[in-house]
């Protein structure tokens, strides 16, 4: 990335991360860590993977990082601040974030208060594997499925794929249980950081980027596999599974 460009995300992570601070010093640096660490989401703007989507469903959205983050990308475009060299900045309606964990759910619904109250945003404590996902143009599920049995995570995507319109895209971010130390790493960390954000972690269910990419393209999914752990030593992929247009 360009030093423009890396300027120009160093000041959308503090864009994003602002409305957190009210929230408390905690909720604030975790976004301003994760907004920062986490190379998924400036790749999201700079690669237009949700450029053009209306209606954006985020599942398992914990705090509501991805909102804050795709709204304070949109404010930026429509000031003009938008590098020219990248696709259109997201325009969503709505983005609607579906999370477990009612303590994330109260920190996203009041630090993201004017978004909610003008309807741009919503936050629904809620399991996805029972939870109304409606309908989307995009969903979004970054380092989620894994908590719950492949069953369960089968019985999400083919509810999601139901929630998508023909064109519709899925982008889902996965562990490769296939990549070795990286993965293990991987686990590790997830280990210790659900462990100090109060949550009891048991088994993860994972499963080698093969089987991910078989799975959603016997939904009907055309899947791309993109690496998505630069940075960072972990073994994630972030699948970019579109619907055809005549799906
Ligand atoms: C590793 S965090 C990722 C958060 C967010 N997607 C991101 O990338 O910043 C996983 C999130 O999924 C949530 N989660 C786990 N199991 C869930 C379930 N069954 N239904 C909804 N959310 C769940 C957790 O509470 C946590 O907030």
């Amino acid at each position: 990335m360009s030093s423009r460009h890396s300027s120009f995300i160093q000041r959308l992570i503090g864009e994003a991360a602002a409305p957190y601070r009210a929230a408390g010093l905690y909720a604030w640096f975790f976004a301003r860590g994760k907004l920062g660490g986490d190379p998924v989401f400036a790749h999201l703007l700079s690669a237009g993977l949700l450029s053009g989507r209306r209606r954006i469903l985020d599942i398992g959205c914990g705090q509501g990082l991805l909102t804050s983050w795709l709204l304070s990308a949109q404010a930026a475009g429509q000031a003009g601040r938008w590098p020219e060299t990248w696709p259109a900045a997201p325009q969503p309606d709505h983005v609607r974030g579906i999370e477990l964990m009612a303590h994330d759910v109260a920190r996203a619904d009041s630090a993201l208060a004017p978004a909610v109250s003008a309807g741009r945003a919503s936050f629904v404590q809620a399991d996805m594997c029972h939870a109304e996902f409606g309908a989307a143009d995009a969903v979004v599920i970054l380092d989620v499925l894994h908590y719950v049995p492949l069953a369960a995570q089968d019985q999400v995507l083919a509810r999601v794929r139901r929630s998508l319109p023909p064109g519709g895209v899925l982008l889902l971010r996965v562990g490769d249980a296939a990549g070795g130390l990286r993965f293990a790493i991987s686990n590790w960390v997830d280990h210790v950081v659900t462990t100090l954000r109060g949550h009891r972690l048991g088994t993860l269910y994972c499963r080698p980027l093969a089987a991910w990419q078989d799975t959603l393209t016997r939904l009907g999914f055309v899947v791309e596999a993109q690496s998505m752990s630069e940075g960072t030593p972990f073994a994630n992929v972030l699948l970019v599974a579109r619907l055809p247009a005549d799906s």
